[in-house]
């Protein structure tokens, strides 16, 4: 069931570039709803944890290291269609390969330093959200 909530992190690389207010206008501006909203790190294990589905592939390591190398913001965001509208905002993984206007086209340095994270379906962003949040039935 689509709950029209998804779930992002506004990476190592935008926080440390001083680009969260930047990002979070663009976020609200777009029609998203914060639910939740947290300043924390992640450690080497946590980021593993949370990119678990991604632990076979040749970049896993050093994506967490990356995830883990500075503070992030995670987030709940509410909005119509939430998932496929935050993946159209965001933009390509790959920067070079994001629309002019997208979050990833303004802020992202690299495929791996990419600023952002969205959810990829109902069931992650919702897996994703309590992964850094809990009490969110009160919400
Ligand atoms: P995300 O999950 O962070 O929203 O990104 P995504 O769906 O657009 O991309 P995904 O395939 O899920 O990859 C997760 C993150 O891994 C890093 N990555 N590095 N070096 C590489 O080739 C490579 N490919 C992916 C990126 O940080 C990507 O967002
Ligand atoms: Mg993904």
């Amino acid at each position: 069931m689509a709950t029209n909530r998804t779930f992002t992190m506004i990476k190592p690389d935008a926080v440390s570039n001083g680009h969260i207010g930047a990002i979070l206008n663009d976020i609200t501006s777009a029609g998203f709803k914060i639910i939740a909203l947290k300043y924390t790190r992640l450690t080497n294990e946590t980021a593993g944890a949370f990119y678990a589905v991604h632990k076979e592939r040749g970049f896993f390591g050093e994506l967490v290291d990356f995830m883990s190398s500075g503070p992030i913001i995670a987030a709940i965001l509410e909005k119509d269609n939430a998932i496929e509208d935050f993946r159209k905002l965001i933009g390509a993984t790959d920067p070079t390969k994001a629309e002019q206007g997208t979050i990833r086209n303004k802020y992202a340095k690299s495929i791996e330093a990419n600023a952002v994270h969205g959810s990829d379906s109902d069931e992650n962003a919702q897996i994703e959200g309590n992964f850094f949040f809990s009490g969110l039935e009160r919400f």
